[in-house]
This record gives C-alpha cells, sequence and structure tokens, in this order.
C-alpha cells in the first residue's frame, strides 16, 4: 500500500516534470533526413524523452475532462493505458544506450503500440457511456470536442514516432507493414517518398467499392483527373501512404452512400481531381450524392453528436458505409497532422465536393502537435458563452441546432 503510494507519487511528479516541456514537432523532411542515416541510439536519446513529453502533454489534459466523463470505465482504462505505458518509458530516463538496452526499448514500443491499439474506439465508448448516463450541456460538450481532437492529435503523433524507430530499428527491418500498407523497398518508416496518389486513390475506391457493391449491390464509377483533364498517370508525393488512404477511404465511403441513396439505377461518378501546385497538392472528390443542408455543415466533425446513434453491435457487420460518425473528424486530424487540412463544401440538392489539402514541400509538412499549458487548460473550464452576434447562437442546446442535428441524424439514419 505504501510502496504503491510512493510510486504514484513518484509517476505525478514525472508527469509535472514532463508535461513542462512542449512537444517537438518535425517536419516529413527530418523524418525522411533522419531516416536516411538512421541511427538507432540518437532515435533512442530522442525518443526516451520526446514520448513522455508527449504522453504527459496530452495526460494532463486528460486530468482536466469533466469528473463525470473521466468516471466512465472506459475512459478509466484509457487513461491506465497512458499512465502504464509514461511509467514504462520512463524506466529509460537514465538507461545508457547499449545493444541490450536498445533491443528493449525497441520491444517496449511494439509492446506499447499494441497496448494502445483501441484507443478510438475506447474512447469514443467512453463518451457514449457519459452521453447515456447523463444530461450534457453545450459548456461540457465543447470542452469534449476540443480534447478529443487534441487527444486523437497527440495519439497519431505519436505512433508515428513508434512506428519510425520500430520499423526503421525492429527486427523486420524495412519490411514491417504499418496499418496494411508495405513499408519495404523506397520506404522510410512509414514514409513513401514516392506515395503515387493516384494507386492510393484506387486501392481506397476499391475496397469501399467492396463495401457498397454489398450493400446496395452495385456502386458508382470513379474518374480520375488530373488538373481537370482525365489521367491515371502517376502522382508522386512524399507522404505517409496510411495517412492518406485513411481519409480517401473515409471519403469514398461517405460519397458513395450519398450517391447510393440518391439514385436508383445508373448512379453518377464520384470524380477525384489531383492537383499539384507550389504549395498545396489538393485532392478533391466530388460526388452527386444531394449534398448537405448548410445549417448541418457545423455538425460533420464532431465527435460528440456523432457518437450519438450508436449501431447495435449486432448490426456492426451490415451497416458497412455508416459507423459511429468518426470517419470526417479523424480523417481531418490526419489531413492537419503536417499542416494540411480538410473541408467539405457542399451544394445541397446537388452533391458535396470534399477537399484534402497536403503541404507540397517537405520542410513545410511540420507536425502539429497539441501543447498543454494555461491557454489549453482555459477550455476545461465550463464557461456561459455570451452571443455578439444576433441570431442563433451555435450552441447545441439551442432549439435551431437541435433542428439541425435532427436533419442530421435523419440523413444518417436513412443511409443505415
Ligand atoms: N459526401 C457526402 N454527401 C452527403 N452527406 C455526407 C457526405 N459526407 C458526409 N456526409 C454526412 O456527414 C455525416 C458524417 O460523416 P462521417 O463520415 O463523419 O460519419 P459517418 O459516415 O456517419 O460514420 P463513419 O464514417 O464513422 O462510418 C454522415 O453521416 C452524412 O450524413
Ligand atoms: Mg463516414
Amino acid at each position: 500500500m505504501r510502496l504503491a503510494g510512493i510510486i504514484f507519487s513518484n509517476v505525478t511528479k514525472m508527469l509535472d516534470f514532463y508535461s513542462q516541456f512542449n512537444p517537438s514537432p518535425l517536419s516529413i523532411k527530418q523524418f525522411i533526413d533522419f531516416g536516411l542515416n538512421a541511427c538507432e541510439k540518437k532515435s533512442y536519446l530522442f525518443l526516451r524523452k520526446e514520448l513522455p513529453v508527449r504522453l504527459a502533454n496530452i495526460m494532463k489534459e486528460i486530468a482536466l475532462l469533466p469528473e463525470h466523463l473521466l468516471r466512465m470505465p472506459s475512459v478509466g482504462m484509457v487513461n491506465q493505458w497512458y499512465e502504464r505505458s509514461f511509467q514504462e518509458i520512463i524506466q529509460f530516463e537514465k538507461q545508457e544506450p547499449t545493444p541490450t538496452t536498445l533491443t528493449e526499448f525497441c520491444s517496449r514500443l511494439v509492446h506499447i503500440r499494441n497496448r494502445h491499439a483501441d484507443v478510438v474506439a475506447t474512447m469514443a465508448q467512453g463518451v457514449l457511456e457519459l452521453k447515456e448516463s447523463h444530461e450534457v450541456d453545450a459548456g461540457t460538450e465543447h470542452s469534449i470536442q476540443y480534447f478529443l481532437d487534441r487527444f486523437y492529435m497527440s495519439r497519431v503523433s505519436i505512433r508515428m514516432l513508434i512506428n519510425q524507430h520500430t520499423i526503421l530499428f525492429g527486427e523486420q527491418f524495412g519490411q514491417e507493414s504499418v496499418n496494411g500498407m508495405g513499408c519495404g523497398g523506397r520506404h522510410i518508416g512509414s514514409i513513401d517518398p514516392a506515395c503515387d496518389v493516384v494507386s492510393v486513390v484506387k486501392d481506397a475506391y476499391e475496397n469501399a467499392r467492396f463495401l457498397c457493391d454489398r450493400y446496395y449491390l452495385a456502386s458508382p464509377e470513379l474518374q480520375i483527373l488530373q488538373h481537370g483533364v482525365a489521367s491515371t498517370q502517376p502522382m508522386p508525393i512524399v507522404y505517409v501512404p496510411s495517412h492518406l488512404y485513411h481519409m480517401l477511404f473515409e471519403l469514398f465511403k461517405n460519397a458513395m452512400r450519398a450517391t447510393m441513396e440518391r439514385h436508383e439505377g445508373a448512379p453518377p461518378p464520384v470524380v477525384v481531381n489531383l492537383v499539384r501546385g507550389t504549395e498545396d497538392v489538393s485532392v478533391k472528390m466530388s460526388d452527386r450524392g444531394g449534398g448537405i443542408p448548410r445549417s448541418a455543415s457545423d455538425l460533420l466533425f464532431k465527435y460528440m453528436y456523432s457518437t450519438a446513434p450508436q449501431p447495435s453491435k449486432s448490426d456492426a457487420h451490415n451497416v458497412p458505409l455508416a459507423g459511429y460518425g468518426y470517419g470526417l473528424p479523424i480523417s481531418r486530424l490526419y489531413a492537419r497532422y503536417f499542416h494540411g487540412d480538410l473541408v467539405l463544401i457542399s451544394c445541397e440538392g446537388f452533391g458535396t465536393d470534399a477537399v484534402i489539402y497536403l503541404k507540397a514541400l517537405t520542410n513545410e509538412a511540420n507536425e502539429l502537435l497539441p501543447v498543454f499549458n494555461k491557454t489549453s487548460s482555459k477550455f476545461y473550464k465550463p464557461s456561459v458563452q455570451l452571443a455578439d452576434w444576433s441570431g442563433p447562437v451555435h450552441n447545441l442546446n439551442t432549439p435551431n441546432q437541435n433542428k439541425e442535428k435532427a436533419a442530421l441524424q435523419k440523413a444518417r439514419d436513412k443511409a443505415r
């Protein structure tokens, strides 16, 4: 009992210590430069500080979550995973980089990655548990939205660091596969210096189409354009293929579902236009699936709202194109992670354009990371927001937003 108390207070101290540091964002260029001259010792020395810093920064924010959310069993479980992983990494704090330590560190990272595999779904479950057991006011909802964006982004970044190290220095050097995307050959960790956007588009399309065919017994065709002209020539960029795939797969599922719901008979194609500019690479996916009302557009990236209609577990295999509503918000995080973005522009009554923006230059593709400080802490304090414009306040409890929620909910239910 006493020993447990001492360990606990020691971990708390270490958390305080590491959370004082800001995470150090890396650019794709830095990941590549480092990977080309890969030195395991250097990577170890960097990660044994950077990983606890990133973990501590987000754990401090977890601690600021509303009490009743923290008490939800799933959130408690996630919290414990983070505490355990933090403790395991700080054990290396003073260990010299001997060959044995380096091997232990690498396998510890693999272990941690596996432990955290279900974090997204478990946290989503925690939010559902809260919604089912408590009335959630607008302020709390706002804090949770703010937190989840930062929490999931932090997780993307920690996985990126772990993947780079374990792929470069793990046992299956250069051959390991992350998220199903091959990482051998020319790959530098999980980055492909010649990631062909056209191939990733086709791959994501085929997999979404498979689900669509199974559900609707038909699916829209794909048209690929480059700078507005039909072309399937390769378009290589330096990027993490698994991230690009994730975003495209989610967008295709949404576009196909909307298209099939609106068109019986011959569904119009989904058109993807790829454009490489000086600063941005833009991937625009256009569907003619009837679009989204403007009043509902603010809700598309909301987790709290999205998690509301929970499909029952037995439905899991029958609902191929609609899940928990995390598709768009998580995809936008992937886009933003390297300072890109994801935006939706819809014409209700016609269709939707979804655009993924990526940085064209590797030195501008910097990690975007949450930093724990006084400013971020403020977002967790309940506050009453007064409207400084007339009309509906963008607060989920206003009657108007309830109408918007109902409209989006109806669209979703129909799709299910
Ligand atoms: N291209 C689109 N056309 C019409 N409505 C769309 C389109 N993309 C998204 N939506 C609307 O936005 C909602 C949110 O999309 P999102 O991908 O985040 O969640 P989901 O598709 O409901 O579930 P999940 O993606 O987790 O399986 C969708 O349910 C749908 O109502
Ligand atoms: Mg979706």
